[in-house]
């Protein structure tokens, strides 16, 4: 790849992070059209913070405000001037439990993806892998897509499927899955930085 300046990523999540890490790893890894600068997390002491112990990224809990699905309007709107502050080109949404409002999808444009642990569009919402186990189905995965109003249907930019087993609980499914999530984000996150990348340079 030529000489280019990566697009900085803010990563969002809530709980433990390994797609996060996925995301700073493969771009650490090799050099790639994206660089973590943020990492955001809603939850005190989740364990998306300690990543940025270790690699050196700002990493900072957020306070959500009083609601449990999305931030209060003002919190979300300080949200957006913390990454505007930070210089942030684009976010991807890692695990993160919050329904996205306006104030976010307004300043970031299809700019915001998301990973879900199912081929969308099924098995949308909670625990999708216990809804696969549930149905019968004979395969999952998991799905990049953008981020708009509703709740994981915005367009879909990528999908890697992995086989259920007859065996399978709600947690081997889970885990088999979130292998190919770390296989995928950092591939889509990355075309999707190239494509940001080239726009950019039209102007
Ligand atoms: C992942 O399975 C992701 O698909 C879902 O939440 C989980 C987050 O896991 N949205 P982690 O925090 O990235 O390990």
């Amino acid at each position: 790849m030529k000489q280019v300046t990566p697009l900085k990523l803010a990563i969002l999540g809530s709980g433990k992070g390994s797609n996060a890490r996925a995301l700073i790893e493969a771009s650490k890894q090799s050099k790639l059209y994206y660089e973590t600068v943020l990492l955001i997390t809603d939850i005190p002491h989740a364990g998306i913070l300690r990543l940025g112990e270790e690699f050196q990224i700002p990493a900072y809990f957020f306070s959500p405000g009083p609601f449990k699905t999305k931030f209060a309007p003002e919190r979300e709107q300080e949200l957006v001037t913390l990454l505007r502050e930070a210089k942030v080109d684009f976010i991807a949404l890692a695990g993160f439990m919050r329904v996205i409002k306006e104030p976010l999808l307004a300043a970031f444009p299809k700019r915001i993806l998301n990973i879900h642990p199912s081929l969308l569009p099924h098995f949308p919402g909670r625990e999708a892998w216990e809804q696969a186990i549930d149905a019968g189905a004979r395969e999952s995965g998991c799905t990049v897509h953008l981020v708009d109003h509703g709740i994981d249907t915005g367009e879909i930019l990528g999908q890697e499927s992995v086989p259920i087993f007859q065996n399978d609980t709600a947690n081997t499914l889970h885990l088999r899955i979130q292998e190919a999530e770390h296989r995928l984000y950092p591939c889509i996150v990355n075309t999707v930085a190239k494509t940001l990348l080239q726009k950019k340079s039209h102007y």
